[in-house]
């Protein structure tokens, strides 16, 4: 079977997911081509879905969802009665309506979605100062992503003909994009801290344009706090400030201690 495996990963965690789904794919004799689309430049090409038999996506789960960038991007492609699953990463805390929502934007884009998974993963503001789940995802994870590899490719080749079918959530959509607005106001933007080498990498892997690499600073209302200029820059000279007060205000509001957010299991959903 040909498949297309397409993934946004900023910082990682979802890439080391989708290689080890790659590779399952790949022992069982299946055909796949990778898409990594999380620098701009990736997304503003056309994939011709036509090809392939069935789809797997990967995305990072940002304030209980997609993240919005892969939500409107989603809009531009034709599922066709394609098969499709989709897994995520996240940082631990929550993933709020992440599963329902995708559902929902694959189904209205005529793909049909056969499962979905959780994957743990180091949360992306370790770089401010969390301290969650700092080696995940570990090998653990990783046999969770096989099986969930397996379980899906049955479901793709009809030994297994089921598909994804949630309760209704009581989260709505209307609620997740107020907890959105109001979180992404709490996150500051990075910054340079001194001079570089000006290698542009932090200008070039942007996933939405925001970094200009002359001045080293992000457009504030298009940065979307991924931290990829972060990880990425060789000179180690992007940062970002530390963000305790707002760990501390998350585990308020969700009253999560700091051995539950740590100590999450990744999920499969059929
Ligand atoms: C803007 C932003 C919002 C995030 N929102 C959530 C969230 O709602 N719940 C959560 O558990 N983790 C959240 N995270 C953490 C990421 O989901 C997690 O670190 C993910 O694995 C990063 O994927 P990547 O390494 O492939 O970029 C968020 C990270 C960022 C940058
Ligand atoms: S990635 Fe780092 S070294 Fe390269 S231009 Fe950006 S700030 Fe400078
Ligand atoms: S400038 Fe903002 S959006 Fe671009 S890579 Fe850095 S944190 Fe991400």
């Amino acid at each position: 079977m040909k498949i297309g495996l397409i993934y946004f990963s900023p910082t990682g965690n979802t890439a080391k997911i989708a290689e080890i789904v790659k590779n399952k794919l790949v022992e069982l004799h299946n055909e796949v081509e990778e898409f990594n689309i999380t620098n701009y430049s990736e997304r503003q090409k056309k994939i011709d879905l036509g090809q392939f038999e069935a789809i797997i996506f990967g995305f990072p789960i940002y304030y209980w969802r997609a993240p919005r960038v892969i939500r409107d991007w989603l809009l531009t492609l034709k599922g066709e009665g394609k098969k499709s699953s989709v897994f995520f990463t996240y940082g631990g805390v929550n993933v709020g309506l992440a599963h329902h929502n995708i559902k929902n934007i694959l189904t209205n884009q005529n793909f049909i979605l056969i499962s979905t998974a959780e994957f743990v993963g180091k949360h992306t503001y370790n770089l401010a100062g969390w301290k969650l789940n700092e080696s995940r995802p570990n090998q653990e994870d990783f046999e969770i992503a096989k099986d969930y590899t397996v379980k899906t490719y049955k479901r793709f080749t009809d030994e297994d003909t089921g598909i994804v079918d949630f309760e209704p959530s009581h989260i709505t959509e209307e609620a997740v994009d107020r907890i959105e607005i109001m979180l992404k106001k709490e996150i500051p933007i990075p910054f340079r801290e001194e001079e570089c080498s000006m290698c542009q990498t932090c200008e070039e892997s942007c996933p939405v344009n925001a970094m200009d690499a002359d001045n080293g600073k992000p457009n504030r209302s298009t940065c979307i706090r991924c931290l990829r200029c972060v990880v990425n820059c060789p000179d180690g000279v992007l940062k970002i400030e530390n963000m305790l007060v707002q760990y501390q205000l998350i585990k308020k509001a969700t009253k999560f201690t700091d051995e539950i957010l740590n100590s999450r299991k990744s999920k499969i959903l059929l």
